[in-house]
């Protein structure tokens, strides 16, 4: 097990200790990213290394190694090329992640009127990848099979197991000693900070985590006055009635047009897809569907597609298409439905 941080009541010594890291970086905190969104995920938020981050404000100590084993590779964080994630029917590309069975709320409890497709009580594979960081139940490391041999858990496919989480030792303590790494998650309680208030094991039980710098309100904003990215909009929650619906039915597959929606030209297995240059082929920046329905990558891609082609920055949040393509505001929307 690691002492230290973890359980013990708020030390404003240690978060001084842990936030002198951050200090110097409050004049990039006003930029929207510090990343370029160009050419690779590499370059993106999706990079869990944060890399270009700290090499960008010339650190020497990554500001994030406090919250979230550093794997130092990137793909990681999300894939591994074996022993991938298949428990309770995941079907996503050689899956890295825990995933928790979980019990959303779904739009359709929300109980709209005019919804006229049902939903899944469990969202797809293709929801689920994402809501394995954004649902904030989950550490961000917590990962089936870290960087080199032996170093796989299966039972970490749908639980996360601190001690093995533990075992990576980010550099940073002599080897032997116990590393003082938490494993954070987006659920942080960024209401002001209970007495007692730490940095989070990042396993849901203590409702503490990243947003213990990264909102507004965050305890060690509220200590030090700084500036941090503010990411409680990424923090979905397992509450899905206020968000778009997902593992929802597409009511238009190909061959059944109708006028409230746009039909997708495309077919591949069983995903239909926008086929905006009548290529055949089901490309990153289309729009698609996953069995059918409308899942989160149906709009977006976590690698990032590039807004005008090779090079270009990406387009914003990840999306797979821009909102302003062809002129039109709202063209991720109007790409299915006709309004
Ligand atoms: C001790 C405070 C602290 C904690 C805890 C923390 N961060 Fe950060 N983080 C920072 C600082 C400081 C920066 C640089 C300023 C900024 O961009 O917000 C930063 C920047 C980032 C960025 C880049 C923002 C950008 O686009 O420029 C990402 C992504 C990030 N953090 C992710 C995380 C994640 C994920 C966690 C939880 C596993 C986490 N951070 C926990 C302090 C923290
Ligand atoms: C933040 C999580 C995340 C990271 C990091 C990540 N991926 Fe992915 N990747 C995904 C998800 C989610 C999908 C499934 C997308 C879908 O449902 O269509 C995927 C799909 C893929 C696919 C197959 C489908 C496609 O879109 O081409 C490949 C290949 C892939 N990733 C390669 C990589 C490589 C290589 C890296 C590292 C450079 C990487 N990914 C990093 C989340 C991630
Ligand atoms: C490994 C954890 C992880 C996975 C898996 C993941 N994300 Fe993220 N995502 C993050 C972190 C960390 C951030 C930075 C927080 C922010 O930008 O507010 C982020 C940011 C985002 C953003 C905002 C980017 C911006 O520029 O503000 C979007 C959109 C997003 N993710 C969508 C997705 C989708 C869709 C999926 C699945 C296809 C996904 N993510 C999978 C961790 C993850
Ligand atoms: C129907 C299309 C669609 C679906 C499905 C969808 N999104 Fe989004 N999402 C968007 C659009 C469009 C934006 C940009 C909103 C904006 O610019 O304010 C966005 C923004 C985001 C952001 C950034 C929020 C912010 O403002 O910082 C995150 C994170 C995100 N989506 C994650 C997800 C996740 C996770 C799922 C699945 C649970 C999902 N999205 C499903 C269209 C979609
Ligand atoms: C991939 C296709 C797709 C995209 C892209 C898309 N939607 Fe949807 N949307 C759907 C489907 C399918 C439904 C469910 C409709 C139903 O059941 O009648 C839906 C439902 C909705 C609803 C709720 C309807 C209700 O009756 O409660 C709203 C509002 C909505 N979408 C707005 C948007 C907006 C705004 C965007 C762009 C940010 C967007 N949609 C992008 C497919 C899409």
């Amino acid at each position: 097990m690691k002492p230290m941080i973890k359980n013990k009541p708020i030390n404003l010594a240690i978060v001084a200790a842990i936030c002198g890291i951050a200090v110097t970086q409050f004049a990039y905190a006003d930029l929207p990213t510090a990343f370029t969104n160009i050419g690779s995920i590499v370059n993106t938020r999706h990079n869990l290394n944060q890399g270009p981050l700290y090499q960008v404000v010339g650190q020497s100590v990554n500001p994030m190694n406090v919250g979230r084993n550093n794997y130092g590779e990137v793909c990681v964080y999300c894939h591994t090329p074996h022993g991938a994630n298949q428990a309770n029917g995941l079907v996503a590309p050689l899956w890295n992640r825990t995933i928790r069975v979980t019990n959303y709320q779904t739009y359709n409890e929300l109980g709209t009127t005019t919804l006229t497709q049902d939903v899944l009580s469990t969202p797809g594979s293709a929801s689920l990848t994402c809501l394995s960081c954004h649902d904030g139940q989950t550490a961000m490391d917590s990962i089936i099979n870290m960087p080199g041999s032996g170093r796989g858990l299966v039972t970490q496919a749908t639980t996360q197991d601190l001690t093995f989480l533990n075992s990576w030792n980010n550099g940073d303590v002599a080897p032997g000693s116990a590393d003082t790494t938490n494993h954070m998650g987006f659920n942080s309680g960024y209401a002001p900070p209970p007495p007692g208030y730490r940095l989070g094991v990042g396993d849901g039980s203590d409702g503490v985590g990243c947003m213990t710098c990264h909102s507004e309100v965050g305890l060690v904003k509220t200590i030090l006055g700084g500036n941090f990215a503010d990411f409680r909009m990424a923090n979905l929650g397992t509450d899905l009635r206020n968000d778009h619906p997902i593992g929802i039915t597409f009511p238009a597959p190909p061959g059944s047009p109708s006028p409230d929606w746009n039909t997708p030209a495309g077919v591949k297995g069983a995903s239909n897809f926008f086929d905006e240059n009548s290529n055949g082929r089901m490309e990153k920046g289309e729009i698609r569907t996953y069995e059918g329905r409308v899942e989160c990558a149906s709009c977006h891609d976590p690698h990032g597609v590039p807004s005008a082609g090779v090079g270009t920055q990406f387009n914003p949040t990840f999306l797979r298409k821009s909102q302003s393509a062809g002129g039109v505001g709202s063209a991720v929307c109007l790409t299915c439905h006709v309004k």
